[in-house]
């Protein structure tokens, strides 16, 4: 009887010692390296999760030009910008690539029978575990590696970024990701000098002064002098969705 070809073993994942050596050598590596890294340690098994901001977009292109073929998603909650889904489509078609959409498992009509219309105004952590976490959660389950875009400046709580952290998933006991954040050590002002030097798109909300853009009901204009993440979840005290909650710098 012929034998059945089979998909090898996921990686392994990192153990405590690896991590801090590892963690330690990409503290300040440029992202052609990190990403390189990651390729050899995890191959497709780590993926680029992206919201189509520069710095997803940046990472998306330098893994092209590497030829690193790693997998990318985007957490589509329903409730995004017109604007961000036809720059996936450019994205898809310039880049020659598939990116993944990953969505809730139930519809913004069946969250508003659920929980009454417009959550997002009365809870918006709560819509965005629905939207965001619990989606994200689903898809790390798949992954070994997931790779962001978060950057140090972005905010007080991101100042601490590290080029690779581990990613709990949360309520899986000892079920954890590497986190890379290739670009944690860069500047706004080079990610819109690589967007613009490599002639690729970016969203045209930016140039009606959106700094930092997610869902429609919860993303401001601030013009171009606002804070990084200016103009998200405006009037609550929220900085975060949350995806980002279960993030450690240090191996258990
Ligand atoms: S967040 O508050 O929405 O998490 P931000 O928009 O600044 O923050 O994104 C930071 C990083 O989180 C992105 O670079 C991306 O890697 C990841 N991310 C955020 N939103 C999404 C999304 N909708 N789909 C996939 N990844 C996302
Ligand atoms: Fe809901 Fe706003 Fe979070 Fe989007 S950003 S999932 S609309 S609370």
């Amino acid at each position: 009887m012929p034998l059945t070809p089979t998909s090898p073993p996921p990686p392994a994942p990192l153990s405590p010692a690896e991590f801090e050596a590892s963690a330690a050598r990409l503290a300040t590596a440029e992202p052609e390296d990190s990403l390189r890294w990651t390729w050899e340690r995890f191959g497709a098994h780590a993926a680029i999760g992206t919201s189509f901001q520069g710095a997803g977009i940046v990472i998306l292109h330098l893994a092209r030009e590497l030829d690193l073929g790693f997998p990318a998603f985007t957490l589509d909650t329903g409730l995004i910008f017109p604007e961000t889904l036809e720059l996936k489509r450019r994205l898809e078609e310039r880049l020659e690539i598939t990116i993944e959409t990953v969505e809730p498992e139930i519809s913004v009509a069946e969250q508003a029978r659920l929980h009454g219309e417009a959550l997002w105004e009365r809870d918006p952590d709560a819509c965005c575990t629905l939207r965001k976490v619990a989606p994200l959660r689903r898809k790390l389950f798949e992954l070994n590696g997931w790779i962001t875009g978060l950057r140090r400046e972005q905010s007080d709580a991101r100042a601490n970024v590290a080029v690779l952290e581990l990613h709990d998933i949360e309520g899986a006991e000892g079920r954890r990701v590497a986190k890379i954040n290739p670009l944690a050590l860069w500047e706004r002002a080079r990610v819109w000098d690589y967007l613009r030097r490599h002639h690729l798109p970016w969203n045209p909300l930016h140039d009606r002064g959106y700094r930092s853009i997610g869902c429609r009901p919860c993303t401001r204009s601030f013009g171009e002098n606002g804070a990084e993440r200016a103009g998200r979840w405006t009037g609550f005290g929220k900085t975060e969705c949350g995806i980002h909650t279960f993030t450690r710098r240090r191996s258990p």
